[in-house]
């Protein structure tokens, strides 16, 4: 993929001026652009093919949040498949009466048993299994209402269209779009969406939590737990726009001492480049505008907008625009040349940057580990 990811860009190179498009002549820019932009379309399914890891199954729950909801549906698949073919069952003794001129209407008024059988089935039973079914439900809602041991760690996340803010409020670290925590400690969680219209998400971990609507305006709490360390794959759970479907994140459990390293780091500004491409990437970080959606705290305070992700550690992500691409020298290039390509609709302008700058930005982007 990154060679992929690198001839791309070497074809990509000649292309970002659009003063250079116009040099190679009608004919040829029409088809130079035209196997540019499936290059770039090329580079996103490939990246992609990398990126979206096989979808997670709530019913391979890994956490005690996922596990009592799963229990929950378990049973009531049981409850509803028994229910299916009990019905499926009286509906062809009807049927095989109704044959034999024996309907069962006439059965039941002829027959004190018919009458039992409508008490018992139609009304009895039902009722019965309802009130078990409510009485689970309850149950099952009151264990999900706090985690069995008070959580240490909040974790805050903020929906975006079409991708996730994560803050840690209690140490002040900000991130995108990838969730770490301890393994075996319970999380509280706090989601909202700052979008001012139509932008309610959803924020679902099959694996390890339900559903929890984030609404503008609105905090909605909630808690889960990772029972081992390991990578679990979240996704947008409502539909919030074009770009709904590639509006993913990731739940990195790691060992607590790993995690510990992790927040430490995280905390750390951004590392002054020492590679003069890379400090001519920090350069044009500001000069071509990136600077005015994303921030990369350098010092104490932070500079830079807060219309796309915080980049202060870019790095050390696994993938980027949410999880639609690893985090790769070639995706990175693919992304900043034409995010318009890769995810269509999204917030993310073209700027149009010349081959050297793209080269000078990628590097300074590595840089933030
Ligand atoms: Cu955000 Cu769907």
């Amino acid at each position: 993929m990154s060679r992929f990811g690198l001839t791309c860009l070497r074809t990509l190179g000649p292309a970002m001026h659009e003063s250079d498009v116009r040099q190679e002549g009608p004919g040829q820019s029409r088809g130079g652009l035209s196997s540019k932009r499936t290059c770039l379309l090329l580079s996103a399914c490939v990246a992609c093919g990398c990126a979206c890891a096989p979808s997670p199954s709530p019913f391979d729950t890994h956490g005690p949040n996922a596990f009592a909801t799963s229990q929950l549906g378990d049973f009531m698949i049981a409850v509803a498949t028994v229910v299916f073919t009990g019905v499926l069952v009286f509906l062809l003794l009807a049927l095989f009466r109704r044959h034999q001129n024996r309907p069962f209407n006439r059965a039941a008024q002829d027959d004190r048993g018919g009458i039992a059988v409508i008490i018992v089935g139609g009304i009895a039973l039902p009722l019965l299994t309802l009130t078990i079914l409510a009485v689970l439900t309850v149950r099952t809602l009151i264990t999900l209402a706090a985690p069995p041991t008070p959580a240490a760690l909040t974790v805050s996340v903020i929906g975006h269209q079409y991708w996730w803010e994560v803050r840690y409020p209690d140490v002040g670290v900000v991130t995108a779009n990838e969730i770490h925590v301890p393994a075996g400690s319970p999380v509280n969680l706090e989601v909202t969406s700052t979008d001012v219209i139509h932008s309610f998400h959803s924020f679902w971990v099959p694996q390890l939590m339900g559903k929890l609507d984030t609404i503008p305006g609105q905090t909605n709490r909630s808690w889960f737990e990772a029972d081992q360390p390991g990578t679990y794959r979240g996704q947008c759970a409502e539909f919030c726009g074009q770009q709904h479907a590639q509006m993913a994140f990731q739940v990195v459990a790691d060992p607590p001492d790993q995690f510990t390293t992790w927040l430490t780091n995280q905390q750390q500004p951004a590392a002054e480049p020492s590679d003069p491409t890379a400090a001519a990437g920090e350069q044009a970080f500001a000069r071509v505008g990136c600077i005015t959606c994303h921030t990369i705290r350098t010092g104490q305070s932070p500079t830079g907008g807060t219309l796309g992700p915080d980049l202060t550690h870019l790095a050390s992500r696994q993938t980027i625009a949410a999880g639609t691409l690893p985090n790769t020298r070639g995706s990175l290039g693919g992304w900043i040349a034409n995010p318009q390509a890769i995810k269509p609709g999204n917030k993310m302008p073209i700027l149009n940057i010349d081959s050297a700058t793209l080269q000078s930005l990628i590097a300074y982007l590595e840089t933030l580990q």
